[in-house]
């Protein structure tokens, strides 16, 4: 599809922003406990196993590719930013795993061959890209034909959207949207996938832990934002005080479906 000059603008200084946000993000990233949570469900989810060979979808710090290694032939992570590939290949020493390769690259146009994985997974991605039709189309284009791609992010209802794209731009400006239910099924049957397999989890995490991950421009205005929003949820995330601890709980929705 022919792109207008604006938007290859737009693109430039979005992806200079992710790469600026995770060069920030990375070092933390893979310690905070519930970013390895529900792993065993996209693994039985997507029935990894053996000879297939994965894809992830900017993969960052490597924690889903490290996961699927464990049960496949081969995964390939992908992500823009060199400074989660590090943590990757830190990941990867750690759990002494051999059968990975990363690459660094742009998930909006992948250089590999039609039907070539057979699991092409994403998650946690989808809510950064500009264009994530184009994403998941090309996610289709190289999975193979009866393979499984899988996207996993936070979905929330469009009545929660608004207030929460605003919260999370300030916590990461490199956030573009959440994206709500019907969206994703939407782009599902746009790229020709159109039997899914749905589930979901919640995603719990301390809110200072979160802060302390996070490098928004003003935090005390991020905090207040989220204290605010306590008992009367107007974000989505369910933020709750228990025992002199504020636990965010973000709704994770997992989309999974066979290329034709
Ligand atoms: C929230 S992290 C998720 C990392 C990993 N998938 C996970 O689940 O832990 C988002 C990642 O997307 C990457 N990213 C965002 N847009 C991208 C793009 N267009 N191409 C490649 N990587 C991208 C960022 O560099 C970052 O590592």
């Amino acid at each position: 599809m022919q792109k207008n000059k604006e938007f290859i603008m737009d693109t430039k200084k979005h992806n200079r922003n992710i790469i600026e946000q995770f060069s920030k993000q990375a070092e933390g990233y893979t310690s905070i406990t519930s970013h390895s949570d529900a792993l065993e469900k996209l693994i039985k989810m997507s029935s990894a196993a053996g000879e297939d060979t994965v894809l992830d979808i900017a993969c960052g710090s490597g924690i889903v590719s490290c996961a699927f290694a464990k049960y496949t032939s081969h995964v390939t992570g992908v992500d823009m930013t060199p400074e989660m590939l590090n943590e990757a290949r830190k990941l990867q020493a750690k759990r002494n795993l051999q059968n990975i390769t990363w690459e660094i690259g742009d998930v909006t146009s992948l250089p590999y061959a039609d039907d070539h994985f057979s699991i092409v997974i994403s998650r946690f991605g989808f809510h950064h890209f500009l264009d994530p039709f184009q994403v998941l189309n090309e996610m289709k284009r190289v999975c193979k034909p009866n393979g499984v791609v899988m996207v996993v992010d936070v979905s929330l209802p469009e009545s929660k959207i608004e207030k929460y794209n605003k919260m999370e731009r300030n916590r990461d400006s490199s956030h573009v949207a959440a994206l709500s239910l019907t969206t994703l099924s939407t782009l599902f049957k746009k790229v020709g996938i159109d039997k899914l397999e749905k589930d979901n989890y919640f995603m719990q995490i301390e809110l200072n832990e979160q802060l302390q991950a996070s490098f928004p421009e003003d935090k005390t205005a991020l905090k207040n934002m989220i204290l605010q929003d306590i008992g009367v949820n107007d974000l989505g995330i369910n933020a709750t005080a228990l025992n002199g601890h504020v636990y965010l709980y973000y709704p994770i929705y997992i989309f999974s479906g066979k290329k034709p």
